[in-house]
């Protein structure tokens, strides 16, 4: 009994936190140097040399280049290209969708992501583990959370360009794609995605459509 309640204890908690807690106030990532070990995140900085535009970054200023099949751009910032970020659990990315952008199905198998609308719209949806798809449309200020772990994409559905930011509750979340690794080609790809938003799609069973 003692076991199984520490068990449900752990497993709340690591729920709860999907990277393990830091241990001091800050621990920006130590840039560059060839690590020779190897650990669970980065190496802090001299905490001598640490400064507040390490917890800065401008790199979301610009759009992404979408000049590419899917016409879009997700730009993540993860403990690697954000310093500061290291140790806290948390990441951050830049959306930007043409008018007919696709981001397709993937998936981050260490963290929720929470979506939040700054232009445009957005037609976004995810699959859960009983093959159920919840999909929507979003406009300039909604919000929309893709729960850990489970497939999701997003495509523009307007006549305008979109942009979106999203955070993450991982410091490194990890994006693993469809159609790669099995050679299903980008074109199917799209189609499949345009099908699920104008309601042709075998699998919708809830939500909205375009
Ligand atoms: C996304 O934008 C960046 C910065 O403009 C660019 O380097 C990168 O190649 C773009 N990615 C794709 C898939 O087009």
């Amino acid at each position: 009994m003692k076991t199984f309640v520490v068990i449900m204890f752990c497993a709340i908690i690591s729920s709860v936190s999907p990277d393990p807690d830091n241990m001091q106030d800050t621990c920006p990532t130590a840039p560059g140097e060839q690590s020779t070990f190897f650990i669970n995140g980065y190496p802090c900085k001299n905490p001598t040399k640490v400064n507040a535009q390490d917890f800065k970054s401008s790199k979301l200023t610009v759009a992404g280049d979408t000049n590419n099949y899917l016409q879009s751009n997700v730009t993540l910032l993860t403990a690697l290209e954000f310093p500061g970020l290291n140790t806290l659990g948390l990441s951050v990315s830049r959306m930007d969708l043409e008018r007919d952008g696709t981001v397709p199905f993937h998936s981050h198998p260490r963290s929720s992501e929470l979506l939040f609308v700054v232009s445009g719209v957005v037609f976004a949806g995810f699959v859960d583990t009983n093959n159920k798809i919840f999909q929507t449309v979003l406009r300039k200020g909604d919000v929309f959370v893709f729960p850990k772990g489970l497939l999701h994409f997003c495509l523009s559905g307007g006549f305008e360009r979109a942009t979106a930011l999203s955070f993450y509750n991982s410091q490194n979340p990890g994006v693993v794609t469809i159609g790669g690794v099995f050679g299903i080609d980008q074109e199917h790809i799209k189609n499949m995605m345009r099908s699920l938003a104008t309601g042709s799609g075998s699998l919708v069973t809830d939500g909205d459509e375009l």
